[in-house]
Parts: C-alpha cells; structure tokens; sequence
C-alpha cells in the first residue's frame, strides 16, 4: 500500500503533483474564472464581508500565515490567522460580518472545531477547508472547500498542506473576483500561473537527490535555522516544523527581518540556514533584502543552504548549497519552496533512525486539547 516506497511519508511527497492538479480540477473555468459553487455562501454576502480571521493548528496554521498574505493582496480585506488553541480562549472581535476560515486536513482537531463553534456563536460565517470528506469540522460548518489530497498517513503533513494553500489561493482569488478589486488583471494571470503549478511541483520533485545527499551530510547536527520573508516566513516555520517532528533536531524559523532584533547571536561556524529566497521578479525589495540577510550570516560563519528561483543569479555568489525552484509568482513560491524541506526533513529522519511515518509522541490528528 505504499506503492513501492520505504514510507508513506516519501509516498506522499511523491504525490503532490497529482493533489494540486486534483485541488484545482473543475474549480477554474474554460473562461479562466473561478467557479467555487461548493462555497455555499452568496456572493452577495462575501461582498460585504468586512474582515477574514483564520483558525488552524500545526501546518495547517503555516498554510493560514500564507493564506493572509494573499487575501490581503487580492481582496483588500484585513485577515488575521491565528493559533486556533489561543483564538478560543482570548475573546476575539467577530461579528456577522466576518468571515471565518477553519483550515484542517482531519477534519477533527478539537481546538480547531472549539474555535469554529466560537465564531459561529458570535454570528460568524465559517468556511472549512478540509481534507476529510464528512469529518466534523466541514460538517460544523456553513460551507466547505474540500482538498483533494487523497488519504494522508504519515503523521508529518506533506500533500495536504500544498493543497491547503491551493485551497486558499483559490478563495482568495474567488473573494478578490467577486468583490472586484484593482488586481483584476493580476487575479487572471495568477488563475493562469496556478493551472501549470502541478508541473512546476513535479520538476522540484525530479531534481531532489543534492537535497537527500546534503541532508545525510548534516545528520550530526544539533540545530537548522531556517529563514524567510513575506510567505517565505511561514515557509520557514513550517521547514523548522518537519524537522522538529521527523528529525527530533532543535529547527527555528525566523523572519529575516527580525535577524538582527536577536536571532543573529544564534549564527556560529558551520551552524546550517536554510534561507527561502523571493522571486527577484516583482517585489524585487524583498529579493535584495534577503541577499543581504545572506551575507550577514554568512559573514559570521553560517553555512547557507540557498532555496532560490531558476535564473536567480546574484545569489549564487553567498550559497554553500543552491536548491534552484521554478519560477513562480511570489505568492504562489511556497508551493514550490516547501517541497525540498519536506525531502529534507525526511531524509534527515531517515539518516537519524527515525521512524518517519509514526515520529515519536504524535498522534495523526489531535481531538484532545
Ligand atoms: C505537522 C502536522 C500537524 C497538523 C496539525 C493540524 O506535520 O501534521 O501540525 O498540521 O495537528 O491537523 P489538522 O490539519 O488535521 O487539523
């Protein structure tokens, strides 16, 4: 049942192409427009949504950090993500006119569906993403936007976090496309670029064998840090996540920016940075500041693991490791940034003696709180 793989975990990794392809089948139209009928909620009302709040846990919360980044670029609503464990015991400010997202692969993370039960309390329409067919979360819910990743059996979550973020590119696309905003070119080139990121998935996948070969060559080490800016931070916790679960190794990840306010003091000789690097295309601002963020470390000793965009060459210059990705719109890159730190952290448990499917102390999908 594993399909010829030593895990499920390697399994599913393998799969990705197929769940983003599957995530997005029959959610664009001939025309180019997104046709989400499934989101029961009329678009009259997501018209008058005046604030989107996300609740989620683990790795479907990293996917929420990235989800902001682009509500907040498409549709000029203000998104909050939040911890769904410290949503419901603060007293957060919803009314009807929120919109709450509950992003969950089970379906049934209890401090998930606690959130969720709070918001729709206050009034509050809830949309579950989910990957569960029938699970309690969608069921609690008014609508939901189902992933479609196929059973997911490695504790680590891999294939259903990639189409988490499909998932919610796809409602922040569908938000911005009937709310009409002034991104309405950049929302159709965007719709665009998301029907050819399943192959975009698959041409990292094919190029990841210097990922499995530097990974056992760091699997003495104590800590990795990981870096990034914009929707490479959330990319960073979420590298630092999978290494923590699966390698059992000290992972942080760290907003680049915050480099100097602490984090620098952590940087000694041949510590290992995993470093998220953003298109140089676009936003370039971000680009530079982050090449800069690699000279410094790299000054102080680090060894930098670069993962940077084809073509991207005023890099190369500061990397011990290049890990090159296809070129992607900066919002769209964490579907294709996340991939090689999936393999590396696999692989890391795997050089470790872990077991990689069943990490130690974790459970599948968490209904205690
Ligand atoms: C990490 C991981 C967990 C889950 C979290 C939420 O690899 O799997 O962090 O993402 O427990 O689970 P769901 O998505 O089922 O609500």
């Amino acid at each position: 049942e594993k399909g010829g793989y030593d895990y499920f975990m390697l399994k599913e990794i393998a799969e990705q192409p197929k769940a983003v392809a599957d995530t997005l089948l029959g959610r664009i139209d001939a025309g180019g427009s997104l046709t989400l009928d499934e989101v029961r909620i009329d678009d009259s009302e997501l018209r008058e949504i005046d604030k989107v709040v996300i609740v989620a846990c683990g790795t479907a919360f990293h996917a929420g950090m990235i989800a902001k980044y682009a509500i907040e670029h498409w549709t000029r609503l203000p998104c909050e993500v939040e911890l769904a464990s410290e949503f419901r015991y603060r007293d957060p400010i919803l009314g009807g006119q929120s919109l709450v997202i509950a992003i969950s692969q089970s379906g049934e993370t209890m401090d998930t569906l606690m959130a969720l039960r709070h918001a729709r309390e206050q009034g509050s329409r809830v949309l579950a993403i989910c990957n569960t067919n029938g699970s309690t979360i969608p069921r609690e819910s008014d609508a939901v936007l189902y992933t479609h990743a196929g059973p997911e059996v490695a504790v680590a979550s891999t294939k259903a976090f990639l189409t988490q973020l499909v998932a919610c590119y796809l409602v922040a696309l569908y938000l911005g496309q009937v709310r009409g905003t002034k991104w309405g070119d950049e929302i159709r080139a965007v719709i665009r670029d998301l029907s050819g990121i399943s192959a975009a998935v698959d041409r990292v996948l094919e190029t990841m064998e210097p990922v499995r070969a530097l990974a056992r060559s760091l699997a003495d080490k104590d800590t990795v840090l990981f870096l990034g800016r914009h929707v490479g931070y959330p990319v960073a916790l979420e590298g630092a996540l999978k290494l923590k679960e699966l390698a059992y190794m000290h992972a942080e990840g760290f907003a680049a920016g915050e480099l100097k306010h602490g984090p620098i003091a952590l940087i000694e000789e041949d510590l290992p940075v995993v470093v998220l690097v953003p298109s140089p295309r676009g936003r370039s601002v971000l680009h530079d500041k982050i090449v800069s963020n690699i000279q410094e470390i790299r000054a102080r000793g680090a060894r930098t693991i670069v993962i940077a965009e084809e073509g991207d060459e005023a890099v190369a210059p500061y990397a011990d490791h290049l890990v090159r990705i296809p070129a992607t719109p900066t919002l769209l890159q964490p579907l294709v940034a996340t991939v090689p730190l999936q393999v590396f952290a696999c692989e890391l448990a795997t050089a470790r003696g872990n077991e990689v499917d069943q990490p130690r102390n974790l459970a599948k999908s968490v209904t205690v709180e």
